[in-house]
């Protein structure tokens, strides 16, 4: 079974998610390890009681981001490691980490990127721009992370219409519930092969729809 890592910051909803769709026998995969910079994080509990291993660990515990990347890279090698998958994540990741994990690192974004994305486009912020943009279609996108802020090839998305009664909040809840029926078909394509990388995009669909 596959060996993951799920970087979380926050509530954790979406490793909740995750491991609820591998407890249905839906995702045959392994989480072995949650690792967060904020250790009040939802994420932890959920972790916690789910039997599964915590690190807290912040670029700002060391002296500098070479030794912090140095630890977290040796962290997931003593356990044998085989994908990331970030849940909201907040932090930066290092680039030396990212070169280290090339086509190993899964992040989800709640917009359909390449729109609204980018720096600064996270949380509600992503929300408030959808609706100030009037678009009518709003959705989710997994994709493998790269040096670049949410430009890392496209795995998988899913699209919803945007209401024109929405708020940010409204839209905001319904892409979150979208996030939890998504991300683990994206974990599970990637764990069962169905997806290949071919110069910088993802071919191939979803073996479960
Ligand atoms: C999600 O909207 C995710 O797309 C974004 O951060 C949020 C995390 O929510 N990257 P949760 O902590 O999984 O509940």
């Amino acid at each position: 079974m596959k060996k993951i890592a799920v970087f979380a910051s926050g509530a954790g909803s979406n490793l909740k998610a995750l491991v609820d769709s591998q407890k249905r026998g839906d995702l045959h995969v392994e989480f072995v390890i949650v690792v967060g910079n904020n250790s009040g994080a939802g994420a932890f509990k959920i972790a916690q009681s789910n039997k599964i291993e915590t690190l807290h660990i912040s670029p700002s515990h060391f002296e500098n981001i070479d030794d912090y990347t140095k630890t977290v890279i040796a962290a997931l090698e003593t356990r044998g490691i085989e994908l990331i998958v970030l849940a909201g994540y907040m932090k930066m990741i290092p680039l030396d980490f990212i070169e280290y994990y090339e086509n190993r690192i899964i992040n989800i974004h709640p917009a359909l990127l390449p729109a609204f994305g980018g720096q600064g486009m996270y949380g509600m912020n992503i929300h408030r721009a959808v609706i100030g943009a009037g678009v009518k279609i709003a959705g989710v996108t997994v994709h493998f992370v790269n040096g670049e802020y949410d430009k890392g090839a496209i795995i998988y998305q899913e699209a919803i219409a945007v209401f024109d009664e929405d708020t940010p909040e409204t839209l905001s809840n319904r892409i979150l519930e979208l996030e939890h029926n998504t991300f683990w078909r994206a974990v599970k394509g990637i764990v069962d092969g169905t997806f290949t990388l071919k110069n910088g995009k993802v071919f191939g669909k979803i073996s479960s729809l």
